[in-house]
């Protein structure tokens, strides 16, 4: 599978925030807002990813990231000329997607909970269409909404509706079967003049073959359109991190659990960045983690 964040826009409602930085790249606490979402595709075992962003801002994923290898990853770049809406990452990206499936994530949407990295492999495992996740929350109208009957099924996808049918707001996590690029292909803009991703979730749903996975209690999904769900955010990795002494989406950790990158390449990269508590974590976890691998030896 080939993973996606479509990490542009104009980042409007932050500035002055974003008048010379991209939206994604802000800071969330102690890492760059891009972490979180690639984390997430990360866990879910996508090593394949391609960040599209604005001409403007490539320069600068790309200096923070690279190619991606050191951490056990291959990151592409690619651009978006204009916002003209989510569902074009299938357009941008159909190279990059190639006969795969793909994973899209939003580059400003954080997922924190329990056990989330096996819900992610076991929706990756069954996919068979498209894998929508689902969120309660209590201003539904202004996201897309998903609606299920007592059985989990899903019987409806709105975008922005102005009377939501439930409480379920679609996060901006998308898992999809290949033939989702041609699905790109067939959708014309909204009144907005947007290719939304609602619309290309409602022909999966027309054909049967959508699913909505509900992240219930207990569970973190933030997106950070507004100063104050971005300090909200921050404030909440900040309160998790320092109760509990791990970090949240240090993509250096969860390259080695994933067995993408070695104990020692972890290590090395925690030393690249030992002046800050952030690298004294990664060179702490590594210790753990060669500690282990001699153990299993
Ligand atoms: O966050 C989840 C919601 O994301 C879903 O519930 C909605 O169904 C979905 O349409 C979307 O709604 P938003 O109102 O949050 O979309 P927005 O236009 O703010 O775009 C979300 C992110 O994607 C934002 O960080 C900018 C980026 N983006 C957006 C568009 C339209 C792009 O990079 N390119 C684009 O063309």
């Amino acid at each position: 599978m080939k993973g996606i964040i479509l990490a542009g826009g104009s980042g409007t409602r932050l500035r002055p925030l974003t008048g010379t930085l991209s939206k994604q790249l802000l800071p969330v606490y102690d890492k760059p807002m891009i972490y979180y979402p690639l984390s997430v595709l990360m866990l879910a075992g996508i090593r394949e990813i391609q960040i599209i962003s604005s001409k403007d801002h490539l320069d600068l994923f790309r200096s923070l990231l690279g190619e991606g290898d050191r951490l056990g990853l291959s990151i592409s770049y690619a651009e978006q000329r204009e916002p003209r809406g989510i569902a074009e990452a299938f357009l941008i990206g159909a190279r990059h997607i190639g006969g795969d499936d793909a994973a899209l994530i939003l580059g400003d949407n954080v997922f924190h909970g329990p056990g989330f990295s096996s819900v992610l492999t076991g929706t990756v495992a069954r996919l068979d269409g498209c894998e929508l996740f689902g969120y309660p929350v209590k201003d539904a109208h202004r996201y897309g909404v998903g609606e299920i009957d007592s059985g989990g099924r899903l019987l409806s996808l709105e975008e922005k509706p102005r009377r939501p049918r439930s409480n379920l707001a679609v996060t901006g996590l998308y898992l999809y079967t290949n033939d989702v690029v041609e699905i790109a292909r067939t959708i014309s803009p909204s009144a907005r003049g947007e290719l939304e991703i609602t619309d290309v979730n409602k022909v999966y749903l027309e054909q049967g073959r959508a699913r909505l996975t509900e992240l219930g209690r207990g569970f973190a999904w933030l997106d950070m359109g507004t100063h104050d769900s971005l300090l909200q955010a921050g404030q909440y990795v900040q309160l998790l991190e320092q109760r509990q002494g791990e970090r949240i989406a240090c993509i250096e950790e969860i390259a080695m659990r994933m067995g993408f990158i070695s104990a020692e390449q972890c290590y090395r990269l925690g030393q690249e960045l030992r002046s800050s508590s952030y690298g004294s974590y990664i060179i702490d976890v590594a210790m753990r983690g060669a500690a282990a691998d001699s153990r299993a030896q």
